[in-house]
């Protein structure tokens, strides 16, 4: 039996409190199965990158337009032999070349109960400002693998948060991620990395 982890790549844009609660999770061992090894941001000033690298993970920064940006990202992937990407906060919908380059190997956490408010310009505060305009009394959270329809995947984990009548999308926001995304997120990447531990493990047999 081989006792090799499954390599994990974050990629990022901004803040990356999903990123430590990733970190987080792996020095707790919730996440056991996969090790973080790896943080690609498209932003060269996110906080995410100075995360990464207090807690040792190597990082790099890919800017450019979507053909410059994928083509260095599936370079980067192939040369680091990521197995699971994980999409964390990231800013840019990947296109169907970089999907099919890793079927069934992205996961992505979106701020809400998909289907609603999800897809195409639903991103970050914008996700919890509709909510909010269209006065949802429940939203939440959803971890789904990435495939070539943005947010339209088969959904891995959910779960709801209560929206409170005097919530500001700031507010909401951040309840969103403390009852749900930190929570969500750790949990799919071990059930996926799990997934391709065992895999491998049959290949090796
Ligand atoms: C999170 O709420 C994440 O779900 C959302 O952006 C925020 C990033 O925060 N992602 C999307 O909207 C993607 N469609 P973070 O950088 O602190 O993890």
């Amino acid at each position: 039996m081989l006792n090799d982890k499954a390599r994990i790549a974050v990629l990022v844009s901004g803040g990356g409190t999903n990123l430590q609660a990733l970190i987080d999770a792996q020095a707790s061992g919730v996440l056991k199965s996969g090790e973080i090894v790896f943080v690609v941001s498209n932003k060269p000033d996110a906080y995410a990158l100075q995360r990464a690298r207090r807690a040792g993970i190597e990082t790099t920064v890919i800017t450019g337009s979507r053909t410059t940006f994928e083509s260095a990202l599936i370079s980067t992937l192939d040369r680091h032999e990521i197995d699971v990407i994980i999409l964390a906060g990231f800013m840019k919908i990947l296109s169907a070349d970089v999907v099919s380059h890793y079927p069934g190997r992205i996961i992505n956490v979106h701020p809400a109960l998909i289907p609603s408010f999800c897809g195409e310009g639903f991103y970050g505060l914008k996700v919890h400002e509709a909510a909010l305009a269209r006065g949802v009394k429940v939203t939440g959270a959803t971890v789904h693998i990435v495939n070539e329809i943005a947010d339209g995947g088969p959904i891995l984990l959910q779960k709801a948060v209560e929206v409170y009548p005097d919530d500001t999308p700031e507010t909401l926001q951040k309840r969103v991620m403390e009852k749900a995304e930190w929570i969500l997120l750790p949990r799919a990447a071990e059930m996926l990395s799990k997934q391709i531990v065992l895999e491998k493990e049959k290949q090796y047999d």
